[in-house]
Protein backbone atom coordinates (compact mmCIF):
# COMPACT_ATOMS: atom_id res chain seq x y z
CA UNK A 1 0.00 0.00 0.00
CA UNK A 2 1.68 3.31 -1.33
CA UNK A 3 0.67 6.62 1.07
CA UNK A 4 0.57 10.03 0.49
CA UNK A 5 1.69 11.58 3.53
CA UNK A 6 0.93 15.73 4.11
CA UNK A 7 1.90 17.59 7.42
CA UNK A 8 0.97 21.06 7.63
CA UNK A 9 -0.40 21.90 11.15
CA UNK A 10 2.27 24.26 11.88
CA UNK A 11 5.63 26.21 9.71
CA UNK A 12 6.75 23.40 8.12
CA UNK A 13 5.41 21.90 4.79
CA UNK A 14 6.45 17.94 4.97
CA UNK A 15 5.03 15.68 1.89
CA UNK A 16 6.41 11.74 1.96
CA UNK A 17 5.92 8.62 -0.09
CA UNK A 18 5.24 5.87 2.86
CA UNK A 19 5.07 2.16 1.17
CA UNK A 20 4.01 -0.87 3.38
CA UNK A 21 6.31 -3.28 1.80
CA UNK A 22 9.17 -1.00 0.58
CA UNK A 23 9.13 1.81 3.35
CA UNK A 24 9.80 5.28 2.98
CA UNK A 25 10.25 6.14 -0.73
CA UNK A 26 10.88 9.50 -1.02
CA UNK A 27 10.11 12.97 1.50
CA UNK A 28 10.88 16.42 1.23
CA UNK A 29 10.32 19.26 3.56
CA UNK A 30 9.80 23.22 2.93
CA UNK A 31 10.77 24.99 6.38
CA UNK A 32 8.93 28.79 6.85
CA UNK A 33 11.38 29.58 9.08
CA UNK A 34 12.79 32.69 6.90
CA UNK A 35 8.82 33.72 5.98
CA UNK A 36 8.49 33.86 10.19
CA UNK A 37 11.63 35.58 11.58
CA UNK A 38 11.01 38.83 10.93
CA UNK A 39 7.91 38.68 13.10
CA UNK A 40 10.04 36.50 15.72
CA UNK A 41 7.10 34.14 15.33
CA UNK A 42 4.91 32.23 13.17
CA UNK A 43 2.46 34.04 11.69
CA UNK A 44 -0.64 31.89 10.94
CA UNK A 45 -1.71 33.67 7.86
CA UNK A 46 1.36 33.56 5.70
CA UNK A 47 1.70 29.74 7.48
CA UNK A 48 -1.42 28.92 5.25
CA UNK A 49 -0.13 31.07 2.29
CA UNK A 50 2.48 29.51 1.89
CA UNK A 51 1.74 25.78 2.01
CA UNK A 52 -1.09 26.37 -0.34
CA UNK A 53 2.08 27.43 -2.23
CA UNK A 54 4.23 24.79 -1.74
CA UNK A 55 2.52 21.43 -1.52
CA UNK A 56 2.16 20.45 -5.21
CA UNK A 57 5.60 21.44 -5.88
CA UNK A 58 7.21 19.09 -3.38
CA UNK A 59 4.54 16.46 -3.91
CA UNK A 60 5.77 16.51 -7.98
CA UNK A 61 9.58 16.47 -6.45
CA UNK A 62 8.93 13.64 -4.38
CA UNK A 63 6.60 11.43 -6.84
CA UNK A 64 9.98 12.07 -8.97
CA UNK A 65 12.35 10.99 -6.73
CA UNK A 66 10.70 7.64 -5.48
CA UNK A 67 9.94 6.97 -9.20
CA UNK A 68 5.83 6.38 -9.52
CA UNK A 69 3.08 7.41 -10.59
CA UNK A 70 0.47 9.69 -9.21
CA UNK A 71 -2.15 6.75 -10.13
CA UNK A 72 -0.04 4.31 -8.27
CA UNK A 73 -1.11 6.24 -4.83
CA UNK A 74 -3.23 3.75 -2.39
CA UNK A 75 -4.29 6.45 -0.03
CA UNK A 76 -3.68 10.07 1.65
CA UNK A 77 -2.98 10.73 5.06
CA UNK A 78 -2.98 14.23 6.19
CA UNK A 79 -2.59 16.49 9.49
CA UNK A 80 -5.52 16.68 11.04
CA UNK A 81 -4.81 18.32 14.02
CA UNK A 82 -3.88 19.66 16.39
CA UNK A 83 -2.72 22.58 15.08
CA UNK A 84 -2.91 25.82 13.33
CA UNK A 85 -6.67 25.63 11.72
CA UNK A 86 -5.78 27.93 8.81
CA UNK A 87 -3.17 25.48 7.76
CA UNK A 88 -4.75 22.12 8.57
CA UNK A 89 -7.06 23.45 6.17
CA UNK A 90 -4.56 23.70 3.20
CA UNK A 91 -3.70 20.13 4.20
CA UNK A 92 -6.56 18.87 4.51
CA UNK A 93 -8.38 20.37 1.02
CA UNK A 94 -5.51 19.47 -0.66
CA UNK A 95 -5.16 16.22 0.52
CA UNK A 96 -8.55 15.24 -0.26
CA UNK A 97 -8.55 16.62 -3.06
CA UNK A 98 -5.71 14.47 -4.25
CA UNK A 99 -7.85 11.63 -3.03
CA UNK A 100 -10.82 12.29 -4.95
CA UNK A 101 -9.35 13.08 -7.81
CA UNK A 102 -7.33 9.32 -7.52
CA UNK A 103 -10.28 7.77 -5.96
CA UNK A 104 -8.52 6.07 -2.90
CA UNK A 105 -9.38 7.04 0.49
CA UNK A 106 -8.00 9.11 2.65
CA UNK A 107 -7.60 9.95 6.64
CA UNK A 108 -7.06 13.04 8.57
CA UNK A 109 -3.90 11.79 11.48
CA UNK A 110 -3.54 13.10 14.55
CA UNK A 111 -0.40 15.36 14.56
CA UNK A 112 1.12 13.57 18.19
CA UNK A 113 0.36 10.45 16.68
CA UNK A 114 2.53 10.84 13.95
CA UNK A 115 5.40 12.25 16.46
CA UNK A 116 4.64 8.91 18.83
CA UNK A 117 4.75 6.66 15.59
CA UNK A 118 7.71 8.04 13.93
CA UNK A 119 10.18 5.95 15.43
CA UNK A 120 8.50 3.09 13.91
CA UNK A 121 10.09 4.63 10.40
CA UNK A 122 14.03 3.42 11.78
CA UNK A 123 15.49 0.08 11.22
CA UNK A 124 14.91 -1.24 14.78
CA UNK A 125 11.54 -0.06 15.66
CA UNK A 126 10.27 -0.44 19.47
CA UNK A 127 7.32 -3.33 20.28
CA UNK A 128 4.35 -2.39 22.27
CA UNK A 129 3.69 -1.71 25.26
CA UNK A 130 5.81 1.26 25.57
CA UNK A 131 5.85 5.18 27.54
CA UNK A 132 6.25 7.93 25.11
CA UNK A 133 7.33 11.17 25.89
CA UNK A 134 6.41 13.71 23.61
CA UNK A 135 8.11 17.33 23.57
CA UNK A 136 6.97 19.45 21.05
CA UNK A 137 6.09 23.32 20.67
CA UNK A 138 2.68 22.57 21.43
CA UNK A 139 2.74 19.21 23.80
CA UNK A 140 4.57 18.04 26.59
CA UNK A 141 3.13 14.46 27.26
CA UNK A 142 3.69 11.41 29.17
CA UNK A 143 1.91 8.46 27.15
CA UNK A 144 1.37 5.12 27.91
CA UNK A 145 1.54 2.97 25.00
CA UNK A 146 -0.28 -0.16 24.57
CA UNK A 147 -0.33 0.00 20.38
CA UNK A 148 -1.77 2.19 18.00
CA UNK A 149 -4.55 4.52 19.41
CA UNK A 150 -4.24 2.65 22.95
CA UNK A 151 -3.05 5.28 24.59
CA UNK A 152 -2.90 6.50 28.23
CA UNK A 153 -1.54 9.70 29.15
CA UNK A 154 0.10 9.26 32.55
CA UNK A 155 1.89 13.34 32.59
CA UNK A 156 1.61 16.39 30.97
CA UNK A 157 2.39 20.06 31.21
CA UNK A 158 0.15 22.22 33.22
CA UNK A 159 1.07 25.22 31.74
CA UNK A 160 4.02 26.08 28.78
CA UNK A 161 5.18 23.05 26.73
CA UNK A 162 8.62 22.39 26.61
CA UNK A 163 9.30 23.51 23.36
CA UNK A 164 7.36 26.56 23.87
CA UNK A 165 9.69 27.03 27.18
CA UNK A 166 12.58 26.85 25.40
CA UNK A 167 11.21 29.05 22.48
CA UNK A 168 9.93 31.88 25.30
CA UNK A 169 13.36 31.63 26.93
CA UNK A 170 15.63 32.42 24.04
CA UNK A 171 13.26 35.36 22.78
CA UNK A 172 14.15 36.89 26.38
CA UNK A 173 17.87 35.97 25.66
CA UNK A 174 17.38 37.78 22.68
CA UNK A 175 18.43 34.46 20.48
CA UNK A 176 16.63 34.67 17.17
CA UNK A 177 13.28 32.49 16.03
CA UNK A 178 12.84 29.61 16.51
CA UNK A 179 14.63 29.93 19.96
CA UNK A 180 15.01 26.37 20.64
CA UNK A 181 17.53 24.92 18.21
CA UNK A 182 19.78 28.35 18.91
CA UNK A 183 19.39 28.15 22.98
CA UNK A 184 20.29 24.28 22.95
CA UNK A 185 23.32 25.88 20.52
CA UNK A 186 24.46 28.19 22.93
CA UNK A 187 23.90 25.96 26.00
CA UNK A 188 27.33 23.70 25.05
CA UNK A 189 28.82 26.67 25.19
CA UNK A 190 27.59 27.11 29.03
CA UNK A 191 29.21 26.59 32.06
CA UNK A 192 27.09 23.63 33.80
CA UNK A 193 28.28 24.86 37.34
CA UNK A 194 27.46 28.72 37.37
CA UNK A 195 23.28 28.84 37.80
CA UNK A 196 21.08 26.13 39.05
CA UNK A 197 17.60 26.30 38.05
CA UNK A 198 14.73 24.76 39.97
CA UNK A 199 13.44 21.46 38.47
CA UNK A 200 9.96 22.09 38.77
CA UNK A 201 7.19 19.25 40.31
CA UNK A 202 9.64 17.12 40.84
CA UNK A 203 9.25 17.07 44.51
CA UNK A 204 6.18 15.60 44.55
CA UNK A 205 4.66 12.45 43.02
CA UNK A 206 3.17 12.08 39.59
CA UNK A 207 4.48 12.59 35.89
CA UNK A 208 3.23 16.16 35.39
CA UNK A 209 5.39 19.25 34.30
CA UNK A 210 5.27 22.78 34.45
CA UNK A 211 7.48 24.94 32.59
CA UNK A 212 6.58 28.39 33.28
CA UNK A 213 8.54 28.77 36.43
CA UNK A 214 11.91 28.05 34.72
CA UNK A 215 11.26 30.45 31.84
CA UNK A 216 11.11 33.02 34.60
CA UNK A 217 14.18 31.64 36.60
CA UNK A 218 16.24 32.26 33.84
CA UNK A 219 14.71 35.50 32.83
CA UNK A 220 15.24 36.95 36.79
CA UNK A 221 19.05 35.70 36.67
CA UNK A 222 19.49 36.84 32.83
CA UNK A 223 18.63 40.76 33.40
CA UNK A 224 20.47 41.21 36.91
CA UNK A 225 23.89 40.03 34.27
CA UNK A 226 25.71 41.96 31.78
CA UNK A 227 24.66 40.90 28.38
CA UNK A 228 27.90 39.53 27.07
CA UNK A 229 27.97 36.14 25.39
CA UNK A 230 29.19 34.09 28.05
CA UNK A 231 25.89 35.30 30.51
CA UNK A 232 23.68 34.15 27.92
CA UNK A 233 25.36 30.76 27.22
CA UNK A 234 25.82 30.10 31.03
CA UNK A 235 21.72 31.36 31.55
CA UNK A 236 21.02 29.14 28.21
CA UNK A 237 23.29 25.98 30.09
CA UNK A 238 21.29 26.03 33.33
CA UNK A 239 17.59 26.58 31.66
CA UNK A 240 18.70 23.51 29.46
CA UNK A 241 20.21 20.80 32.34
CA UNK A 242 16.90 21.84 34.09
CA UNK A 243 14.83 20.75 31.44
CA UNK A 244 16.31 17.87 30.37
CA UNK A 245 16.77 17.21 34.28
CA UNK A 246 12.92 18.02 35.16
CA UNK A 247 11.94 15.71 32.08
CA UNK A 248 14.46 12.65 32.75
CA UNK A 249 13.43 12.28 36.62
CA UNK A 250 9.31 12.26 34.87
CA UNK A 251 10.36 9.22 32.69
CA UNK A 252 12.25 7.11 34.97
CA UNK A 253 8.79 7.53 37.34
CA UNK A 254 6.28 6.60 34.27
CA UNK A 255 8.49 3.57 33.66
CA UNK A 256 8.49 2.99 37.57
CA UNK A 257 4.86 3.45 37.16
CA UNK A 258 4.42 1.55 34.58
CA UNK A 259 7.09 -1.17 34.66
CA UNK A 260 8.21 -0.67 31.49
CA UNK A 261 11.60 -1.06 29.79
CA UNK A 262 11.32 0.89 26.67
CA UNK A 263 11.46 4.71 26.18
CA UNK A 264 10.18 6.50 22.84
CA UNK A 265 11.03 10.02 22.83
CA UNK A 266 9.65 12.29 20.06
CA UNK A 267 8.55 15.61 18.59
CA UNK A 268 10.70 19.01 18.43
CA UNK A 269 12.64 18.78 21.59
CA UNK A 270 14.08 15.18 21.01
CA UNK A 271 16.13 16.62 18.83
CA UNK A 272 18.36 17.92 21.45
CA UNK A 273 21.28 16.56 22.25
CA UNK A 274 21.32 16.72 26.12
CA UNK A 275 18.05 15.34 26.30
CA UNK A 276 19.21 12.27 23.88
CA UNK A 277 22.42 11.08 25.32
CA UNK A 278 20.49 11.71 29.14
CA UNK A 279 17.86 9.30 28.41
CA UNK A 280 20.02 7.16 26.50
CA UNK A 281 21.77 6.88 30.07
CA UNK A 282 18.87 6.65 31.95
CA UNK A 283 16.99 3.65 30.04
CA UNK A 284 20.75 1.88 30.03
CA UNK A 285 20.79 2.23 33.61
CA UNK A 286 17.94 0.38 34.07
CA UNK A 287 18.47 -2.36 31.70
CA UNK A 288 16.10 -0.86 28.93
CA UNK A 289 16.17 0.76 26.00
CA UNK A 290 15.49 4.48 24.62
CA UNK A 291 13.53 4.69 20.60
CA UNK A 292 14.37 8.01 18.90
CA UNK A 293 13.51 8.70 14.99
CA UNK A 294 16.27 10.00 13.12
CA UNK A 295 17.06 13.94 13.83
CA UNK A 296 14.85 15.23 11.13
CA UNK A 297 11.87 13.16 11.90
CA UNK A 298 11.63 14.57 15.49
CA UNK A 299 10.87 17.76 14.21
CA UNK A 300 7.36 18.15 11.88
CA UNK A 301 7.35 15.93 9.04
CA UNK A 302 5.41 14.37 6.71
CA UNK A 303 7.11 10.79 6.98
CA UNK A 304 5.39 10.11 10.19
CA UNK A 305 1.84 11.14 8.84
CA UNK A 306 2.17 8.97 6.22
CA UNK A 307 3.11 6.16 8.58
CA UNK A 308 0.53 6.48 10.89
CA UNK A 309 -1.89 7.41 8.08
CA UNK A 310 -1.05 3.98 6.24
CA UNK A 311 -1.47 1.91 9.54
CA UNK A 312 -5.24 3.26 10.44
CA UNK A 313 -6.25 3.55 6.44
CA UNK A 314 -4.77 -0.30 6.75
CA UNK A 315 -7.13 -1.35 9.15
CA UNK A 316 -10.30 0.34 7.35
CA UNK A 317 -11.05 3.58 8.99
CA UNK A 318 -10.47 5.68 5.86
CA UNK A 319 -13.17 8.33 6.83
CA UNK A 320 -15.76 10.29 5.44
CA UNK A 321 -15.42 12.95 2.40
CA UNK A 322 -15.64 16.45 4.64
CA UNK A 323 -12.61 18.81 4.76
CA UNK A 324 -12.86 19.13 8.76
CA UNK A 325 -10.10 19.50 10.55
CA UNK A 326 -9.50 19.90 14.70
CA UNK A 327 -7.53 22.47 16.23
CA UNK A 328 -7.49 21.00 19.62
CA UNK A 329 -7.88 17.51 19.96
CA UNK A 330 -6.86 14.83 22.88
CA UNK A 331 -4.84 12.20 21.89
CA UNK A 332 -6.42 9.84 24.36
CA UNK A 333 -9.97 10.57 22.53
CA UNK A 334 -8.32 8.34 18.70
CA UNK A 335 -9.63 5.24 18.33
CA UNK A 336 -7.66 2.03 18.51
CA UNK A 337 -6.62 -0.19 15.49
CA UNK A 338 -7.11 -3.94 16.47
O1 LIG B 1 7.49 18.84 16.84
P1 LIG B 1 7.85 20.19 16.38
O2 LIG B 1 8.69 20.33 15.13
O3 LIG B 1 6.58 21.05 16.15
C1 LIG B 1 5.46 20.98 16.96
O4 LIG B 1 4.66 20.03 16.78
O5 LIG B 1 5.37 21.86 17.84
O6 LIG B 1 8.57 20.89 17.62
C2 LIG B 1 9.06 22.17 17.53
C3 LIG B 1 9.63 22.55 18.87
C4 LIG B 1 10.00 24.01 18.96
O7 LIG B 1 9.51 24.53 20.17
C5 LIG B 1 11.53 23.99 18.92
O8 LIG B 1 12.11 25.07 19.59
C6 LIG B 1 11.83 22.68 19.61
O9 LIG B 1 10.83 21.80 19.13
N1 LIG B 1 13.18 22.19 19.27
C7 LIG B 1 14.18 22.06 20.17
C8 LIG B 1 15.31 21.57 19.46
N2 LIG B 1 14.94 21.41 18.15
C9 LIG B 1 13.63 21.78 18.07
N3 LIG B 1 14.23 22.32 21.48
C10 LIG B 1 15.39 22.07 22.13
N4 LIG B 1 16.50 21.61 21.53
C11 LIG B 1 16.51 21.34 20.20
N5 LIG B 1 17.62 20.88 19.61
ZN1 LIG C 1 5.10 18.56 15.79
Amino acid sequence: MLILGIETSCDETGLALYDSERGLLAHALHSQVALHAEYGGVVPELASRDHVRKILPLLRGILQQAGVKPRSVDGVAYTRGPGLIGALLVGAAIGRSLAWTWNVPAIGVHHMEGHLLAPMLEPDPPDFPFVALLVSGGHSLLVRVDGIGRYRIIGESVDDAAGEAFDKTAKLLGLPYPGGPALAKLAEQGDPGRFRFPRPMTDRPGCDFSFSGLKTAAINTWRKLEPTSENRADVARAFEDAVVDTLAIKCRRALQATGLKRLVVAGGVGANRQLRERLRNLAAESGGAVYYPRLEFCTDNGAMIAYAGWRRLAAGQGENTAIEVTPRWPLDSLPPVA
